[in-house]
């Protein structure tokens, strides 16, 4: 929809889905493709009607990493003038939760966008990896930050200064995906956790994926009186009274994902 060229965007029953559409280029993370994906999912996040994200891939691979044809001839000035890649930052501080669904290669930037979503279903056939050492530079989009806070320093330095690829069996054992599903399932599987998601209250997810988030930010004492005080606001709700009322009156709760 919209006027996308480089993303697919749907929404399924409450979940929103984005499938990256390079294919050519192996969903090669272009500027464009930043700016659309990110405007895709900003609209998703404000939209009511939408309670969860899914943003998977197309063909062989999820991203094979930013477009290198695109950076290869620029120059430092230019680099920072932009302040390339920033623009990812926006998509970090998305409200509604996003799985990434992962099928064939995560390289670089794809690797890196899989890791500013919420979390990581992988298909069996993934295969993740840092290979920017390989190309005379280091991960940009967050890839040293997040890989060593999802895997630990001693697989994250393996990664980043070998550039080796690590597949879906590694990554589940490493803590860097939630769950491994057959190849051809992955959309599906992500699509029904959405669902699941999505038939939540909005607020409380949203809050809930921010009290996870402080968890990387904070420490833990300030973590969890933070994850305290929203847990007392949380009685302001709705969707509160709702939830503990369905479960006293045994009967499944209908939010009103305000
Ligand atoms: N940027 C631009 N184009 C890319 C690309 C990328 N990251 N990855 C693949 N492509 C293009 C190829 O150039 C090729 O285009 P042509 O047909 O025009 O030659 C097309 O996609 C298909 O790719 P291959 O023929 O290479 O496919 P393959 O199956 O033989 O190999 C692969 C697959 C191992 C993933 C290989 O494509 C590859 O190594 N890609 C680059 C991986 C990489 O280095 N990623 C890091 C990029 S830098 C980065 O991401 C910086 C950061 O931190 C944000």
């Amino acid at each position: 929809t919209e006027h996308y060229t480089s993303i697919l965007v749907e929404q399924r029953g409450r979940v929103g889905l984005v499938t990256l559409n390079r294919p050519e280029a192996l969903n090669a993370l272009n500027k464009a493709t930043m700016d659309e994906l990110v405007a895709a999912v900003t609209a998703m996040d404000a939209d009511p009607a939408v309670g969860a994200v899914v943003v998977t891939g197309s063909g062989k691979a999820f991203a094979a990493g930013a477009d290198i044809k695109e950076m290869q001839s620029k120059g430092y000035m230019e680099m920072y003038a932009a302040d390339w890649f920033r623009g990812w930052e926006d998509f970090t501080r998305l409200r509604i939760p996003v799985i990434a669904a992962v099928s064939g290669f995560a390289l670089g930037g794809g690797c890196e966008l899989a890791m500013m979503c919420d979390f990581i279903i992988a298909g069996d056939n993934a295969k993740f990896g840092q290979p920017e050492i390989n190309l005379g530079v280091l991960p940009g989009m967050g890839g040293s930050q997040r890989l060593t806070r999802a895997v630990g320093k001693s697989k994250a330095m393996d990664m980043i200064l070998t550039g080796r690829q690590m597949g879906a069996e590694e990554a589940e054992r490493a803590g860097l995906v939630s769950r491994i599903v057959p190849a051809a399932d992955v959309v599906e599987e992500a699509l029904k956790a959405a669902e699941v998601i999505a038939s939540k209250s909005k607020p409380v997810a949203t809050v809930a994926k921010e009290a996870v988030n402080a968890a990387f930010e904070t420490g833990l004492a300030q973590g969890v009186l933070f994850e305290r005080r929203v847990f007392h606001s949380l009685f302001a709700t709705e969707d509160q009274k709702e939830g503990m009322a369905a479960f006293v009156e045994k009967r499944r709760p209908g939010f009103t994902h305000r």
